[in-house]
């Protein structure tokens, strides 16, 4: 077989078979196919597209390509989240102690920022003392013990979809949906859970930019877990605003333990529900009633906040900074943004708001920059407020001052404004089972 042929023949849009796939999946992971004649491939399948039958394929060879997690020695109750990416996303943080308290197994690996968007591991690395790298035994043993351990992915998961991934981000292929379905579903397959909930979101802060392209993508990974015995389903999101009032790790931590201790922003607060309480159905088999009754009585009577301080405890983290926020790392120099203008908070871009964020040290701009956890935004108006010119807005934190004057620029520009109110969005357009 030869890479070459496999190139030509998708090319002429014609169906790869299970045999060449395998060849490229392994290819890739071992080295041998070279990084030009990847990329040749992978523009071709963006251009010419996959059938179905090809994702399914592709999924499997990218989750076979590497280690593949075994949780069956806890049952048939494990599940995992996954969101496609976002600004100011911290619904793991919430959701996995809701579900853990309703008896769900929640064995999760969480990935680091990308781009303009957050990632759950960087936001736990805020937690002082918090271990995102654990053993697999000693993995295993605290989520016996607590039903919940979230570290950071192993480095031998899937690791086609690694280079890949790599490979797409600087080749313009990211945007192609037999692409995406395989590399998200791919690593999901891998990390072994039975159930798998998916929130793909839509807007300027995610990668797909419509409802429908959205929907498109979800209902390919939906079919592709069923394809392979898990239970999977998937709400579709906006992102377009970001999510919650904190962006930036430290603080969303912060604005986590809120919702988990019965406050924070309610939209917030729906979404998280609304992604525990399709877990905690798929899992247990519940109605979607009884699942949202269990869910909401876990976060309202501060279960689930005793599940997050016994999870963040097992892995090392600083339990008083549960009790005592204040306490988690917080940069010292701040800068309140004022409303340019009087009448409504139209849009708040969340690509550039994330930017923004990356722009005060919360993100990354190279692979090797060191972030600065305490840095980041609290959003005081969001999209659909009424504002007069001169209102504080928003407040940067950074730890130098040159920082926050790069970012209020940036920051503004995310935002537009209306006279009068405009209809806005819902934040769960749909849910996809
Ligand atoms: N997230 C992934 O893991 N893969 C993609 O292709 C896009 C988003």
């Amino acid at each position: 077989m030869r890479i070459y042929d496999i190139i030509e023949k998708k090319k002429r849009s014609e169906a790869l078979s299970e045999a060449e796939i395998r060849y490229f999946a392994n290819g890739v992971s071992n080295g041998e196919i070279p990084d030009y004649q990847a990329a040749a491939l992978l523009m071709a399948i963006c251009l010419r597209g996959m059938n179905e039958e090809e994702t399914f394929l592709l999924t499997a060879a990218i989750a076979e390509s590497g280690e593949q997690i075994d949780l069956s020695a806890f049952g048939e109750h494990t599940a995992d989240k996954h969101s496609s990416g976002g600004v100011g996303d911290k619904t793991t943080l919430i959701l996995a102690p809701i579900a853990a308290s309703c008896g769900v197994i929640m064995a999760k690996m969480s990935g680091r920022g990308l781009g303009h968007t957050g990632g759950t591991v960087d936001k736990l690395e805020s937690i002082p003392g918090y271990r995102t790298t654990l053993s697999p035994e000693e993995f295993c043993a605290l989520v016996k013990k607590n039903g919940i351990a979230v570290i950071g992915q192993s480095g031998n998961l899937a690791p086609a979809d690694k280079k890949l991934y790599a490979l797409r981000d600087v080749t313009a292929t990211i945007d192609s949906i037999p692409l995406i379905a395989s590399s998200i579903m791919g690593k999901k397959l891998a990390a072994g859970s039975k159930t798998i909930v998916l929130d793909v979101k839509y807007g300027s802060g995610g990668f797909m930019k419509t409802p429908e392209q959205a929907t498109a993508l979800a209902e390919t990974m939906v079919r592709i877990g069923k394809k392979y015995g898990r239970r999977v389903a998937a709400l579709i999101t906006n992102m377009d605003v970001p999510l919650g009032n904190a962006v930036g790790n430290a603080l969303e931590i912060k604005e986590a333990i809120e919702i988990l201790q019965g406050g924070g922003c309610p939209a917030l607060r729906t979404l998280c529900l609304s992604l525990a309480g399709t877990i905690v159905r798929l899992s247990l088999g519940l109605s979607e009633e009884e699942a949202m009754r269990r869910v909401t009585e876990a976060l309202d009577s501060g279960k689930a906040f005793e599940t997050f301080c016994r999870w963040v405890g097992g892995q090392g983290g600083d339990v008083s900074v549960c009790k005592n926020p204040d306490m988690l790392p917080k940069a010292p120099f701040s800068l309140d943004v004022k409303a340019e203008k009087s009448g409504y908070i139209f849009r708040m871009n969340a690509e550039l708001v994330g930017e923004s964020c990356v722009l005060l040290g919360a993100g990354r701009q190279t692979k090797e920059d060191v972030l600065d956890l305490g840095a980041g935004i609290i959003l005081h108006k969001k999209a659909g407020d009424t504002v007069t010119k001169g209102d504080c807005i928003a407040t940067l934190y950074a730890s130098d001052q040159a920082r926050l004057e790069n970012a209020r620029s940036l920051f503004l520009s995310a935002v537009t404004y209306a006279e009068e109110p405009q209809k806005m969005q819902p934040l769960i357009y749909k849910i996809i089972t």
